[in-house]
This record gives structure tokens, C-alpha cells and sequence, in this order.
């Protein structure tokens, strides 16, 4: 069993569907182990997707990722990382499988309900935001 982290979007936060994610995260057989709600800065969006600094869509993404609420969720399963970016779907929503939860809750390729780390070397990284070196899990 390992752990991954996915964050719900401000766009998803927005339209009232983080509670249908995570039913859908659970019904998929990830066990949530911490939950934390969190805006972020622009000083934080730049450190989380610090791989994409100096991209065409950069801009764009730090402004919608700064926009509102997200809301941050660590998983528990079998295989977690990879488990999980099956289980999200491709990045764009409309390549994304119609069952998958970007297929389901995705508006637009920017606009995707949720992120979730793609290497176990990657979860920390992301998940120190929402839960910092304190983490305030419901299960350890
Ligand atoms: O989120 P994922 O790891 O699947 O994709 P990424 O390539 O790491 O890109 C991070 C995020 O940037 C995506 O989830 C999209 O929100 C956004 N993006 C975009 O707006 N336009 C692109 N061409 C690629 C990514
Ligand atoms: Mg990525």
C-alpha cells in the first residue's frame, strides 16, 4: 500500500463537485488519509508546477490554479501513483475516458478537474501546500 496526491481544482471546487470526486475516489478503491482546503498563492502555484515554468500554457495555468479554493486529498492504495493517473484520465477532458473523473469533470484542457502527482518522487513535492510538514491526516 503507498500514497499518492491529487488536488481538486478551482474550477471543480467552484461548480460543488468535490464531494462527488471523492465519493468516486473511494468507490475506486482509494482510501482518503488527509484532506486539507487551500488557496494558493502565485509564489506557490509557480513551486507546484515548477516543471512547467517557461511553457506556452504557464500563464494561464498559475491564474487558474490561484483563482479559488482547492481542496487537497492524499490517497491510499495499491501502486497509488500510477493507480491514480489511470484513474483520472488524460489531461485534456474531451481525450480523457467518459468514466474516468476528467472525462466526467473536466471543462477544458486548462481548466481539468484535477491534478495528481505522476512519480512517488513527486507527491511530497506537491503535497507540502495542503499539508506541510504537519500533516493533518484522518488515518496517520
Ligand atoms: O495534469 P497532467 O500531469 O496530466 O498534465 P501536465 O502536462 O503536467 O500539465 C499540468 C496542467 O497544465 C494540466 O493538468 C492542465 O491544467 C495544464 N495544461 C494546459 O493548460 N495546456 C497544456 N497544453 C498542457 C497542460
Ligand atoms: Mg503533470
Amino acid at each position: 500500500m503507498d500514497r499518492t496526491f491529487l488536488m481538486v481544482k478551482p474550477r471543480a471546487v467552484r461548480d460543488g463537485l468535490t464531494g462527488e470526486i471523492l465519493a468516486a475516489l473511494e468507490q475506486g478503491g482509494f482510501r482518503i488519509v488527509g484532506l486539507a482546503s487551500r488557496k494558493l498563492s502565485v509564489e506557490e502555484a509557480h513551486v507546484f508546477y515548477d516543471v512547467h515554468v517557461g511553457k506556452p500554457f504557464f500563464g494561464a495555468l498559475v491564474e487558474f490554479v490561484t483563482s479559488g479554493m482547492t481542496v487537497g486529498v492524499m490517497l491510499e492504495a495499491p501502486d497509488a501513483v500510477m493507480a491514480l493517473r489511470a484513474f483520472i484520465g488524460a489531461t485534456d477532458p474531451a481525450k480523457a475516458k467518459p468514466g474516468s473523473i476528467r472525462g466526467k469533470y473536466g471543462k477544458s484542457m486548462t481548466e481539468n478537474a484535477v491534478h495528481a502527482s505522476d512519480a512517488p518522487a513527486r507527491v511530497k513535492h506537491e503535497s507540502a501546500f495542503h499539508f506541510g510538514d504537519c500533516p493533518r491526516t484522518l488515518a496517520g
